[in-house]
């Protein structure tokens, strides 16, 4: 038994919880070089500002840093972000949320199917004694959510219904953010599309939010018939690869509260690494032993082992990383027992040491959860080729849903 014994009534279908994670949302860092690292997760790999982050009317804002540029929410596809970036020293002054030492991670967020799912979570969190963070509705990005810690003080959030961004790139006006909750909400709740009716009635300017500027750095890359300012495009994000103080504890959170399943384990010279699913793909999360860290020469400043991005394709991965080499980003190779499932990757260094993985294919999990067996994958050759033999399961998964840029 995973749960707690109990069933839930999902949308008519019976879980062990009362509500469903069916993908990874959304990812932030808290980050000590913020500028940056807005070049490097916005100039080179191509994440667009939706909003900058602007905390001064919160209580607890520090008055002397008025001044300093506070984050961004970047995105690359329709949701309003998918990457946020937010100051790390403004992050460690918050008083509403504290961010355990060695965490740098701000967020890791989830996406449930529907609202009901997200008030249902919180009640059942209380339920579990499971440490709660937050409820409610955050602007900008509108998202409903409950927001709870993992063992090693990880924020993980569980979402409905974020902002998606148009074609013409317009986000929500800050006039629109009275529609926030720091609170749970009564359900249920007006739609969308009567929150905007009822804010033109008002007056109110619903053209008014934030265009991102023109691309930085020339556009002169032909991405697959499409001229961009990089050889790439970012169409998914995660896997989220975490060091835990014991995996173990980690595991039973993430798969007997969270719901996640484990696609499979193994041992990397002696550390258990365990890798979980939320839906098809043969992981979102993967936990490793803090011990591993140091083995990997990897930054101690943070808990996080990397950070994924899937490109469109194999070949655009290959560009990426030259691209990224000539733009004086430092790359580095992984084993490839740490990430069961991805065949060829590449890990980035951000300016402050956190490890971004650029992949483009991900082994896709079916009815039945069996995973491919080591000898039924794809070997993978120092020497990249130009091109590979398809898999089963190559360009199965859903495909990226808007233009490229
Ligand atoms: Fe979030």
């Amino acid at each position: 038994m995973s749960g707690n014994g109990q069933r839930y009534n999902v949308g008519g279908i019976l879980l062990e919880r009362p509500f469903k994670i069916r993908r990874l949302g959304h990812f932030g860092f808290n980050i000590e070089k913020l500028e940056e690292a807005r070049h490097f997760y916005g100039d080179l790999l191509g994440f667009t500002v939706s909003d900058k982050a602007d905390f001064s009317r919160a209580p607890w804002f520090p008055k002397d840093l008025a001044g300093e540029a506070q984050g961004y929410f970047m995105r690359y596809g329709t949701d309003h972000h998918a990457m946020v970036l937010f100051s790390k020293k403004i992050m460690d002054q918050r008083a509403d949320r504290k961010f355990v030492p060695g965490i740098t991670i701000n967020q890791i967020t989830w996406q449930c199917g529907s609202l009901r799912e997200i008030g249902d979570a919180h009640t059942y969190f209380q339920e579990q004694q499971v440490r709660l963070q937050r409820v409610g509705r955050d602007m900008p990005g509108s998202n409903w959510h409950v927001y709870v810690y993992d063992p090693d003080g990880h924020t993980n959030e569980l979402y409905y219904g974020i902002e998606q961004i148009g074609w013409n790139g317009n986000s929500k006006p800050r006039a629109l953010y009275y529609r926030g909750f720091q609170e749970k909400p009564e359900l249920p709740q007006m739609s969308e599309a009567a929150e905007v009716a009822e804010a033109e009635a008002k007056g109110i300017d619903i053209y008014g939010g934030n265009r991102p500027a023109a691309p930085n750095g020339g556009v002169k890359y032909d991405v697959d018939g499409v001229l961009l300012p990089r050889p790439f495009k970012i169409t998914k994000i995660g896997p989220v690869r975490l060091f835990v103080e014991d995996v173990g504890r980690a595991e039973r959170f993430y798969t007997e509260r969270l719901g996640l399943k484990k696609s499979e384990e193994s041992d990397y010279k002696g550390a258990r690494c365990v890798f979980l699913r939320c839906g098809a793909e043969h992981h979102s999360l993967a936990l490793y032993p803090t011990e591993l860290r140091a083995a990997l020469g990897l930054s101690a400043h943070t808990s996080c082992l990397s950070f994924g991005v899937e490109l469109a394709n194999y070949a655009q991965l290959r560009e990426a990383v030259g691209f990224l080499k000539a733009s004086g980003c430092e790359l580095l190779d992984l084993p490839p027992e740490l990430y069961p499932g991805i065949d060829y990757a590449a890990f980035a260094r951000d300016p402050d040491g956190h490890l971004i993985q650029l992949y483009y294919y991900m082994e896709q999990v079916g009815w039945d959860g069996r995973v491919r067996t080591s000898a039924e994958r794809r070997p993978v050759r120092r020497e990249w080729p130009a091109a590979l033999e398809p898999l089963a399961d190559t360009y199965t998964d859903q495909v990226f849903q808007g233009p490229f840029g």
